[in-house]
């Protein structure tokens, strides 16, 4: 994985959401930590091209996320805050497929491929049901399959477990674990991302650290006042 960010900078009419930032991310796991209100959804929807920069660019894989914002939704899925946003359509497995129909895939290479992705996140049984039927486990479950099923190489991951309680909180922290996706988690759980390679702290629309969890999740505590 190869992210650059080049002075890149969003504002959202006369706020500023993000501060110029330049940065380079090489490792496989990071963690976003900070306030609420701190530009971490908007830097992390930078990266995928959700949001698109003010000044500066961003770069992913060698691909610009304005030029090239087609190659770079395919390098990089974003699992939003709430998988009620993501599975839209009234039946899982329909949900599923619908990322593939871009693709020249045939109906039996579709159906392998969503079939192989709900065997991978333990919810083969879940490919008939209805969408609103599901519980918040199985429905951020559902979201991972849904981003998943076209491969991309970066996953990012926007608060994944804010919504769960706590058996599904450990069933998504294992299911996250045992990827070997290059993740990028925005998460208010440090433990979690204690244990990634690196961590970003946001405060105000500004990167203020970027180091190693411990020093940084320290750094955040004093800045939370905890
Ligand atoms: N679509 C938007 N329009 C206007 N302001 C926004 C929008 N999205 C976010 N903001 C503002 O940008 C700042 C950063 O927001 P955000 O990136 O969502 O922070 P975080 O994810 O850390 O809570 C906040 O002040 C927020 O109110
Ligand atoms: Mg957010």
């Amino acid at each position: 994985m190869d992210i650059h960010f080049e002075e890149a900078s969003v504002r959202y009419e006369a706020r500023t959401a993000l501060e110029p930032l330049t940065l380079r991310l090489t490792e496989r796991r990071i963690g976003v930590i900070g306030l609420n209100g701190s530009g971490k959804t908007t830097f992390a929807r930078l990266i995928n091209g959700l949001v698109k920069p003010s000044s500066g660019k961003v770069v992913v894989n060698g691909f610009d996320t304005v030029k090239d914002a087609e190659a770079v939704r395919a390098e990089a899925g974003f699992i939003f805050q709430n998988p009620q946003n993501q599975i839209i359509l009234p039946i899982l497995k329909e949900d599923i497929a619908l990322g593939l129909k871009r693709r020249k895939l045939s109906g039996a290479e579709i159906d392998a491929a969503v079939s192989a992705v709900l065997v991978r996140f333990g919810i083969p049984h879940l490919a008939d049901r209805r969408t609103h039927e599901l519980s918040g486990g199985e429905l951020q479950l559902s979201a991972f399959a849904s981003v998943l099923v076209t491969q991309p190489k970066i996953l990012i991951l926007d608060e994944p477990t804010n919504q769960l309680d706590l058996k599904n909180r450990n069933l998504v922290e294992r299911t996250m674990a045992a990827m070997d996706e290059n993740l990028i988690v925005i998460s208010h759980d440090l433990a979690l991302v204690e244990g990634f390679d690196k961590v970003l702290l946001f405060s105000g629309g500004k990167l203020v650290g970027d180091g190693n969890p411990s020093d940084v999740i320290a750094q955040y505590k004093k800045l939370a006042g905890a």
